[in-house]
């Protein structure tokens, strides 16, 4: 798990968070390991990314290579962690001031739990309190008995990128279910400013608008098309449905499930009336 004390807390009380040097925003779906799956392809692309993370301000990001899937048998958990090692003594040695730490982006699979017992794919930060879960675009399955399941062993499921799934999105009903299960939901920083088209621009600002989204993540692959806008969705939601806001889900909750702590939710703020 990563070493909290390395994360300052501090700075994400500032209301200019992120000033530029200080703490900076954490990334907690990424495809910036070189060679694994559609992200970077080698490790000079793998770098040019890691400087586009800086860029946007980021100084923690997780690695989350595709597990399971089109990628059943490969990807797994060692390798990742082998190979985020690697990227950070790179990275390391050119002075880019950015941290990995391993994680995976994981297929919907009913092997998903023995899968975890067996070290074949990984938590978030490697800490088994947060999974993330990509479900399929174009056919909806109801993942109730897996997040039950993972819920059972105290590890809880991010679902990635909900409002690039429109089968999802138009199952409102199913969605507030797996939340009340205690499952999160994370969007795609990009897709507020419209890279993914208008459905899941729209789709995006009503699940935050809701409070029903729980994570903003860039789940970038490359500098190109799909590269880092962490900055520009804080700035967004900030102008748009205010910093409280914002700072919950571009820098509070990511900070959490770095540090293997409860996420926000709306019910928790409301039950305890804090202001995050
Ligand atoms: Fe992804």
């Amino acid at each position: 798990m990563i070493d909290s004390e390395n994360i300052s807390v501090m700075n994400i009380k500032n209301n200019n968070f992120p000033p530029e040097g200080s703490g900076g925003f954490i990334d907690i779906h990424c495809h910036c390991l070189a060679d694994f799956d559609d992200g970077p392809s080698n490790i000079s692309e793998s770098i040019l990314l890691c400087r586009a993370l800086v860029e946007d301000n980021i100084s923690f990001v997780v690695a989350t290579p595709h597990q399971l899937g089109r990628f059943d048998g490969v990807n797994e958990a060692q390798a990742v962690r082998d190979a985020v090692n690697k990227l950070n003594s790179i990275l390391n040695d050119l002075e880019i001031p950015v941290k990995v730490v391993p994680g995976g982006e994981v297929r919907a699979d009913e092997r998903i739990c023995q899968f975890i017992e067996d070290d074949k794919i990984l938590t978030l930060a490697d800490s088994r309190r947060y999974i993330l879960i990509e479900l399929p675009h174009q056919v909806f399955i109801d993942i109730e008995p897996m997040i039950r399941a993972l819920v059972s062993m105290d590890i809880y499921p991010v679902i990635s990128h909900v409002e690039r799934i429109p089968t999802l999105t138009k199952e409102p009903d199913i969605l507030s279910r797996w939340i009340g299960d205690f499952a999160y939901l994370q969007i795609t920083a990009s897709s507020l400013s419209g890279d993914f088209g208008l459905e899941a621009e729209r789709d995006a600002w009503d699940l935050l608008t809701s409070g029903w989204a729980h994570l903003v993540a860039t789940d970038a692959h490359n500098v190109n098309s799909r590269r880092p806008k962490m900055k520009n969705a804080y700035e967004l939601i900030s102008r748009r449905l205010g910093e409280d806001l914002a700072n919950r889900v571009c820098i509070h909750n990511p900070l959490r499930v770095l540090q293997g702590k409860d996420i926000l939710s709306k019910s928790i703020i409301e039950e305890s009336r804090i202001g995050l």
